[in-house]
């Protein structure tokens, strides 16, 4: 991240959830504490292994959470947004980082050193209670993907996939964020070409319906509970 570190404001840091429930007093030191960065796209936030120093919350723009091999296999764990934080569990457990972070589009991010980081869980249980909510559902998802890699084939997992990473707009079920076929396979633990083959079935069976870089998800897709 080469940019320079820029000066946030407290309607910045209130947008974020993390910060919501800080009293306007707190908010005003967190603004000292915090740093704001710009990071291009592609660039590497933090590497697995790395030495933990701080943790990031995303103002704008996506980036990937993911594990790769010296081969340059990788599978992606999560895709993070706006409002979402990452490089929690080492500051939490004093480990190094578990898996790598990347930009996939541009991004603002802020980040909190880990004394800081520390002392804002002490003072602030909204805080606290919502970095324990994101760790339930980062496991909640991974319990999910555990039973999709074990209980569905290839095509049960693009459809789940494609189901959980849609939303709602105007009644129907799309997928508006960019979703490249390999991005799919990296998440879901198949190969490019079998992802495009299911995609293929699932568009030919009216199950999906893509329209340029969006996919629309039909209510006729099925999936076991
Ligand atoms: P940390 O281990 O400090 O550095 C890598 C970060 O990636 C980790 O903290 C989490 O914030 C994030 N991360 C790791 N695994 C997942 C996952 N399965 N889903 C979402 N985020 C994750």
């Amino acid at each position: 991240m080469a940019a320079p570190a820029t000066t946030v404001s407290t309607a910045v840091l209130k947008s974020v959830p993390l910060f919501a429930g800080f009293p306007d007093e707190q908010l005003r030191a967190l603004a000292t504490l915090v740093t704001r960065r710009s990071a291009p796209r592609s660039s590497l936030i933090m590497a697995a292994g790395d030495a933990t120093e701080s943790l990031y919350v995303v103002i704008s723009g996506r980036l990937k959470v993911m594990m790769g091999d010296a081969e340059g296999k990788e599978v992606i764990l999560s895709l993070i947004g706006p409002g979402e934080f990452f490089g929690e569990m080492g500051l939490i457990d004093d480990s190094p980082r578990s898996a790598s972070v990347i930009a996939i589009e541009p991004c603002e991010l802020l980040s909190l050193s880990r004394r800081d980081f520390k002392k804002c869980m002490a003072e602030n249980f909204d805080m606290t209670m919502a970095v324990m909510k994101g760790l339930v559902r980062r496991l909640r998802e991974a319990d999910r993907k555990i039973g999709s890699l074990a209980l569905l084939d290839v095509y049960g997992r693009v459809a789940r996939l494609l189901i959980d990473m849609s939303e709602d707009v105007n009644g129907q079920k799309i997928v508006t964020k960019r979703l490249p076929k390999q991005d799919i396979a990296k998440m879901i633990g198949a190969s490019r070409e079998m992802v495009s083959r299911v995609m293929k079935d699932l568009q030919m069976g009216g199950y999906i319906e893509m329209r340029g870089s969006t996919i629309v998800v039909r209510d006729t897709i099925m999936l076991p509970d």
